[in-house]
């Protein structure tokens, strides 16, 4: 097959990119809406807004699956300008649905309405709270709406050792500040990008085509706060290992509730997914968070 990666300069397009190498019976072609100059590999210019550049490139290179990871992911910016979040995030998906070739796509679990005490299954009503919320939503019924047999998982908490994320910022802060305060009412499960793009690979490999939404993060669930002590504990124990030439991290954390950190966006409350679906259907079993932010740092 020969595969596009979309959005391949993003935290899961570089892990499919890394991964791609393990399963070289497939061709890869990269792209995103800009190129970066210090790319590992060739990265084409591909704004997925623009329909008619889609499907030309999709039939010159002879596409047959697209990966999509690209997206508009910035949730304050999204709630200013909901139009160009709605065009890169629901128009633009309906055009890589339309090009000629298989999507599978990547949402999120601001499709729901984070007042849950149950982890979400992909059949649970939806109810985004959020501009960016609506627009994943509005991508997942655009692309279902023209083609029906699509591939769609839904992730959370998303880290990855390329470009910026929460597990980036806790270190900054860390190392710069004598105290933080991060919140510990918003419950969750981060997820390391490759082990997501683990499972969009199960996926394409499984010798079958499972149509259908699927929820995907790692395994167990924590707060901010929680994912916040563990960040600096790892990094500092990486450090003491002699595996990080680096300062220790010495930042008080302090557990804070959502109302005293003025979000500019809503936040969920309650953000878990449940995950036996895409277990079951692709055969996978999937790391718990801790094991995989371990994991991450030390490809950081
Ligand atoms: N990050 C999270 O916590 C999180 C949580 C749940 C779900 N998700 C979903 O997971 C997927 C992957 O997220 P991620 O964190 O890897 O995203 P990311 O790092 O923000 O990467 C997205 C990539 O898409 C590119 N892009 C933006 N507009 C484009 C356009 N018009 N045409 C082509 N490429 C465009 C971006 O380029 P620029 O940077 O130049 O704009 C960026 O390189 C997304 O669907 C996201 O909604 C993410």
């Amino acid at each position: 097959m020969t595969i596009l990666i979309t959005g391949a300069n993003g935290q899961l397009g570089n892990e499919m990119r890394i991964l791609s190498d393990e399963h070289p019976q497939h061709t890869y072609i990269f792209s995103d809406v800009v190129v970066p100059e210090d790319s590992p590999v060739t990265i084409h210019p591909l704004d997925i807004t623009d329909a008619q550049a889609v499907t030309a490139f999709v039939r010159e290179q002879r596409i047959d699956l697209i990966v999509n990871c690209a997206a508009y992911t910035n949730v304050d910016k999204a709630e200013q300008d909901e139009a160009t979040a709605l065009r890169i995030n629901a128009d633009a998906v309906a055009n890589l649905g339309r090009s000629g070739a298989r999507v599978i796509h990547v949402s999120t679990d601001y499709v729901f309405s984070g007042d849950e005490h149950l982890p979400c299954r992909e059949d649970d009503p939806v109810a985004p709270r959020t501009a960016y919320g609506r627009t994943k939503l509005a991508g997942e019924q655009a692309l279902l709406a023209v083609q029906p047999d699509a591939i769609i998982f839904r992730t959370a908490w998303l880290y990855s050792e390329f470009g910026n994320n929460f597990v980036k910022t806790m270190l900054r802060l860390g190392r710069t500040k004598e105290e933080i305060g991060v919140v510990y009412d918003q419950i969750g499960t981060p997820t390391y990008a490759l082990d997501l793009a683990r499972a969009v690979f199960a996926a394409i490999e499984s010798g079958e085509w499972h149509a259908g939404i699927y929820h995907y993060t790692n395994e167990g669930v924590c707060s901010w706060f929680d994912f916040t002590l563990a960040i600096h504990e790892l990094y500092n124990m990486f450090i003491a290992h002699g595996l990080k030439q680096d300062e220790p991290v010495n930042c008080r954390v302090r557990p804070i509730l959502s109302e005293e950190y003025r979000y500019l966006t809503p936040r969920p409350h309650y953000s878990v997914l449940n995950k036996a679906k895409v277990k079951q259907t692709f055969g996978i079993s999937i790391p718990h968070w801790r094991d995989s932010l371990i994991a991450c740092m030390r490809n950081m």
